[in-house]
């Protein structure tokens, strides 16, 4: 099973932080997966939670923070004294940082109701950096992934899942895009859902895996990686 660096590795340094990114693959993580916000500015930032507080010295949405304000944040102290310094990256950054051999997963989170150019933006960048190859884009927000998908054909794409769905097989069949990967929480997820996943030649991830007996189970389901905040247990 693929090991994947679950922001970074966020058990073991701040998440979404270089650090965490750079730990990760100093423990031979063969994936990374960061949360991608665009800030006031429209500009693309790693972060998970929709407002800076938990991961940060700042307050204040994402959304209504420039780049420049962002940029200023300590995003390392929270979790501890040495990671003091840390910042909050940008994706050009993260582009820099993972080598083209390390599967990189770009999760896009936005409120949907809000949609700022997120899918635009990401894949601008990705342009001009001129990496997309072995790129995951993934998200809850489906119609988000049919968007980026539009814009830069051959990018792979990642369907983030919470639910136990009735039929997924129906749902998957009812896109109108080829999707790379499935990526269920690994407490929703089955043989049968991932026997049928397969045969549709879709890769299954599962998020997030942070102990050996439930990495164990999920590997018998036939899963081909696992999302984990301690990607030092499993390498
Ligand atoms: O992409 C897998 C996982 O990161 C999804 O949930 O909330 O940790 O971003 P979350
Ligand atoms: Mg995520």
């Amino acid at each position: 099973m693929m090991v994947i660096g679950h922001r970074g590795a966020a058990g073991l340094a701040p998440e979404n932080t270089l650090g965490a990114i750079r730990k990760g693959l100093e423990l031979g993580v063969q994936g990374i997966e960061v949360d991608v916000q665009l800030t006031r500015d429209g500009k693309p930032v790693i972060i998970h939670d929709f407002s800076v507080d938990r991961t940060s010295n700042g307050t204040g949405e994402v959304a209504n923070l420039t780049l420049e304000e962002i940029r200023r944040l300590d995003a390392g102290s929270w979790f501890g004294r040495e990671f003091q310094g840390e910042r909050i990256p940008t994706l050009v950054e993260v582009l820099e940082t993972v080598p083209p051999n390390v599967m990189l997963n770009l999760e896009l989170k936005q409120i949907t109701f809000q949609r700022r150019g997120l899918e635009e933006a990401v894949a601008k960048e990705l342009k001009q950096f001129g990496r997309w190859d072995n790129v995951v884009v993934s998200s809850f927000d489906h119609k988000a992934l049919e968007t980026i998908k539009g814009l830069l054909e051959d990018l792979r794409i990642g369907l983030l899942t919470y639910n136990y769905l009735l039929n997924p097989q129906v749902y998957l069949d009812s896109l109108g895009f080829q999707a790379y990967s499935v990526h269920p929480a690994f407490e929703l997820v089955d043989q049968q859902d991932c026997k049928a996943y397969k045969e549709r030649g879709l890769k299954v991830f599962c998020y997030t895996v942070n102990h050996h007996e439930t990495a164990r189970e999920i590997e018998a389901l036939g899963v081909d990686g696992i999302f984990t905040d301690r990607p030092d247990l499993f390498l």
